[in-house]
Formats: C-alpha cells, structure tokens, sequence
C-alpha cells in the first residue's frame, strides 16, 4: 500500500478496495438506521452545518447551540449509539498502532455543496491518539495546515477508499474539506441517492485512566 503525506498527515489512497468500500456502506446503512443523520448546529449561532451526522460506538460527537461535545446517545432518539462495526476497529488496530480502542466513530454525510470549515479535532482529552479518518464516495479537496489557523496549507484530493491519519503533529493541525466533486464516484448511488461523499472518523475521547 502506497504512502504519503499532506503536511504530516498520514495518507492512504485506496487503503480500502472497492467490495470492501462496499461493505461499507452497508454497515453504514445499518448504523443510519439505528440512528438517524442529524443535522448539527453551531454553538451559540445556531448556524446549521452543511453535512448531516450520526455516531457509532460508546461515544458520539454532537454539536448544539450548548457547544461540541461527546455524548453516549443520540441527541434526537435519546438512545445508545450502534456498536462500530468490526471493519472500523480492525483498521485502527492494523494503521494506528494505538494501544487502546477508538472510543467514537463519526459519520459525516455531505451533499454536493456541503463542505467542512477548517478547524482542529481539540474535543477528546485523549490527544496522543491519533485519529483516522476514512473517505467513501465522492473525490473531497481535503486540506491541512499548522497548528495554528494561520498557518501554511496543503490540499489533497481524497479518493473513495482512502484513508487519512492525523497523528504526531498532525493530530491538532487545522484541516478541512473546501468542496467536494460531484460525480466521481458511483459508490453512493444505490442506498445513499442523496449523499455524495460519507466519511468516517474514529477517534479516542478518554485517557486510559480517565475512561
Ligand atoms: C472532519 O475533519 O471532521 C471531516 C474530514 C473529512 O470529511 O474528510
Ligand atoms: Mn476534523
């Protein structure tokens, strides 16, 4: 598997080949049905994201006018997140070296204008942990830059099938997604007609001590 890096980050073009792209959407459709896509908000403005979510495993990222946070149930259904399927935690296991399990997978759902500001992942106490993050669908312009916003930027265009980590200095680098492009790739088309892109980020919230 080749291997490069944008900035630091770790970056995998088609770690996953396309059954098990496939597979995937799958088990995103079963983790959709159990918890619905919400739409999220930004704190205090109320501001709606362009791309809806869902979580699964023990933990999920929700953002409301009360702020970010993580949560152990759906803001809407009030239940417990769907497991994170086998699929997920096996590629932690094998890409990140990481001694404890990704505590909170979160799916993003973009439509063909959504796009996701640049911002760092500064939510999880655990910040030794890298987080991986996993593109199905649609070609994204995937950007990263410093620790600082300020700082210089590098885009990359992410395929389905790839993977990205943000580990090292990476891991509180500013990044986002400026835009995707529509129409390169048919991955989506049967169960998710309204998606143009799914990407899934795993991370670890707790320190082994405080978890
Ligand atoms: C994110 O950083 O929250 C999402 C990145 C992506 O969609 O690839
Ligand atoms: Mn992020």
């Amino acid at each position: 598997m080749s291997q490069l890096s944008i900035n630091g980050a770790r970056w995998l073009p088609t770690c996953l080949d396309h059954p098990a792209q496939e597979q995937l959407v799958r088990e995103v459709a079963k983790i959709g049905a159990l918890a619905p896509p919400f739409a999220p908000v930004m704190p205090r403005t109320g501001k709606p994201f362009s791309v809806t979510m869902t979580n699964c495993g023990p933990l999920g990222w929700v953002s409301d006018r009360a702020g970010y946070r993580y949560q152990a149930t759906h803001p809407e259904t009030g239940k417990p997140w769907p497991s994170m399927p086998p699929v997920v935690l096996d590629l932690w296991t094998r890409l990140t070296g990481c001694a404890y399990p990704p505590e909170a997978c979160l799916v993003n759902f973009y439509g063909a204008g959504a796009r996701m500001g640049l911002h760092a992942d500064r939510d999880e106490a655990a910040r030794d942990a890298p987080v991986l993050s996993i593109s199905l669908g649609d070609t994204a312009i995937f950007r990263v830059g410093a620790e600082t916003r300020r700082g210089p930027t590098l885009s990359a265009r992410l395929q389905s099938g790839d993977v990205v980590i943000l580990e090292n200095d990476s891991r509180s680098a500013f990044h986002g997604i400026d835009r995707i492009i529509p129409g390169t790739s048919t991955l989506l088309e049967r169960q998710f007609p309204e998606t143009r892109r799914i990407n899934l980020t795993l991370r670890r919230v707790n320190t082994p001590d405080d978890s």
